[in-house]
C-alpha cells in the first residue's frame, strides 16, 4: 500500500505562468527582455534604460529616459529612522541577512504605496524598490565595516551612485571610473531578469496572495540567497580560492563527476539553458576589461577559472550533461577585483534583480484573471487509518 492518492491533473497548476516580460531558449542560449537580445542590451544601454524596458514594455526616448532618471533618482534616500534596523545586527551579519530585514521592513515606513489595488501606489511603491536598493545594499556593507553610511548623490548614475555609496567615506570621495562603471551597469543589466527563476517564482507566488511589495521582494531576496541560485557567486569565489591553482583544477573536475561526491562545479550548469548562458560569455569579456583597466595582469582565479572552463568544455560529462559556465561564474573575480567583498556579492545580484522581480509582480497583479498561487502535490504519505488512543500506541 503505497499511500499514493491518485493526482488529479485536473487542478491548475501555478508551478507555470503566462508572462512578456523576459524569453529564454534554452538549447538556443538566446535571452530576451521584452523581444530584445541581451548582447544589444548589455552593449547598448545603461542599468536605468534596461529597468525602464523591463518595467515599462518597451525602451526610452531620451526624453523618458530622463524624466525615469529624475524619478528614480529622487527615491534613492531612504526614511532616516532605517538607520536604526542596521543597529540592531552584528557587526558580522551577512548582509543578505540585512537586506532581507531592512525591505521587509520598508512596508512599515511607506504606507503610501502598500496598497496594491490603487495604481498610483503601485507605480511609487516599484519606483522606490528599484531606487532604494543600491542604497541599503551599500549602507550593509559600511555597517560591516564600522564605517559611516554615505548618501546618494543626485549627480550620479545608478551604477556609479553605488560604488559612490560602498567605497567613498565622509573624508574622500571615490572617483568612479568610467570603465568601472561601464562594468558595473554591464553586471547590473546581466542581471535584471530571467524568466521564471526561484527567486522571481517567490515574488510571483508570495504577491498572488495580496501581500504588499516590499514583504514580496523580501521573500525573493530570502530565496535568492541560496548557493544553488544567487548565493552561486560567493561560492565560485570559495570554489577557486580553494582550487588555488590551474594544475589542481583536473582533480575538482573530477570530483564533480564523482556520483558519490556532492561537490559540484559552482558556477556550472542551468536548470534551462543547455547551452552557454549568454551572460556567462558577456561576463566573461567584462571581466577581462575590468582586469585591463585595473591593471591586473595575473589574477590567479582568472587563470584557474580559464582552465577549468576549458577543460569541462571538453569533458564528455559536462558535454553529455551539457553543463556550461552561467552567469555565476565570472561575476565574482569581477567583484572582487573592484573591491567587493564576497559576502556582498549576492547583495549585488538581489539589487540588479529587483527590477526583474517587480516587472514581474506588476504582470501579475495587473492580470484582471490573476488568483493566489496554490500549488499542489502528489501525496505519497499513510492513507486513512483509525486513531490510536494512547494506551493502544
Ligand atoms: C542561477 O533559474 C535561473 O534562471 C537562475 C539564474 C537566474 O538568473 O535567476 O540563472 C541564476 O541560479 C544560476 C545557477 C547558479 N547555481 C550554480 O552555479 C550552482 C551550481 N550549479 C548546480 O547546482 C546546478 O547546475 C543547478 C542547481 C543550477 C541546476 O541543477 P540541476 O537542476 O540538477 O541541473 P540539471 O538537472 O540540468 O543537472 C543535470 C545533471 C545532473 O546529474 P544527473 O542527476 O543527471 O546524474 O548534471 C549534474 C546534475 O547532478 N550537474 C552538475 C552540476 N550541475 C548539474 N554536476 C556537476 N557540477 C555542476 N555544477
Amino acid at each position: 500500500e503505497t499511500g499514493m492518492f491518485t493526482y488529479d491533473p485536473g487542478y491548475t497548476s501555478t508551478g507555470s505562468c503566462s508572462s512578456a516580460v523576459t524569453y529564454i531558449d534554452g538549447d538556443a542560449g538566446i535571452l530576451l527582455h521584452r523581444g530584445y537580445a541581451i548582447e544589444d542590451l548589455a552593449m547598448h544601454c545603461d542599468f536605468t534604460e534596461v529597468a525602464y524596458l523591463l518595467l515599462r514594455g518597451e525602451l526610452p526616448t531620451a526624453p523618458k529616459k530622463t524624466e525615469f532618471e529624475k524619478i528614480i533618482t529622487y527615491h534613492t534616500m531612504v526614511h532616516e529612522q532605517l538607520h536604526k534596523f542596521y543597529d540592531g545586527f552584528r557587526r558580522d551579519a551577512h548582509p543578505m541577512a540585512v537586506m532581507c530585514g531592512v525591505v521587509g521592513a520598508l512596508s512599515a515606513f511607506y504606507h503610501d504605496s502598500i496598497d496594491i489595488t490603487d495604481p498610483i501606489q503601485r507605480m511609487i511603491a516599484q519606483h522606490r524598490l528599484v531606487a532604494k536598493m543600491p542604497t541599503i545594499a551599500a549602507w550593509a556593507y559600511k555597517y560591516s565595516q564600522g564605517q559611516p553610511f554615505m548618501y546618494p548623490r543626485n549627480n550620479l548614475t545608478y551604477a556609479e551612485n553605488f560604488l559612490h555609496m560602498m567605497f567613498a567615506t565622509p573624508c574622500e570621495e571615490y572617483k568612479v571610473s568610467p570603465v568601472l562603471a561601464r562594468a558595473m551597469d554591464r553586471i547590473l543589466i546581466l542581471h535584471a531578469d530571467h524568466e521564471q527563476n526561484a527567486s522571481t517564482s517567490t515574488v510571483r507566488l508570495a504577491g498572488s496572495s495580496g501581500a504588499n511589495p516590499f514583504a514580496c521582494i523580501a521573500a525573493g531576496i530570502a530565496s535568492l540567497w541560496g548557493p544553488a541560485h544567487g548565493g552561486a557567486n560567493e561560492a565560485v569565489l570559495k570554489m577557486l580560492t580553494e582550487i588555488g591553482s590551474p594544475d589542481r583544477v583536473d582533480d575538482f573536475v573530477k570530483k564533480a563527476k564523482d556520483k558519490n561526491d556532492p561537490f559540484r562545479l559552482m558556477g556550472f550548469g542551468h536548470r534551462v539553458y543547455k547551452n552557454y548562458d549568454p551572460r556567462a560569455k558577456i561576463m566573461a569579456a567584462t571581466c577581462h576589461e575590468v582586469l585591463d583597466e585595473l591593471g591586473i595582469v595575473d589574477e590567479p582565479l582568472l587563470e584557474i577559472a580559464m582552465r577549468l572552463e576549458k577543460i569541462a568544455l571538453e569533458d564528455e560529462y559536462f558535454i553529455e550533461k551539457k553543463l556550461y559556465p552561467n552567469v555565476d561564474f565570472y561575476s565574482g573575480i569581477i567583484f572582487r577585483a573592484i573591491g567587493i567583498p564576497t559576502s556582498m556579492f549576492t547583495c549585488l545580484f538581489a539589487l540588479a534583480r529587483t527590477v526583474g522581480w517587480i516587472s514581474q509582480w506588476k504582470e501579475m497583479i495587473e492580470d484582471p484573471d490573476q488568483k493566489i498561487g496554490r500549488p499542489r502535490q502528489l501525496y505519497n504519505g499513510a492513507t486513512k487509518r483509525d486513531f490510536l488512543p494512547m494506551d493502544k500506541r
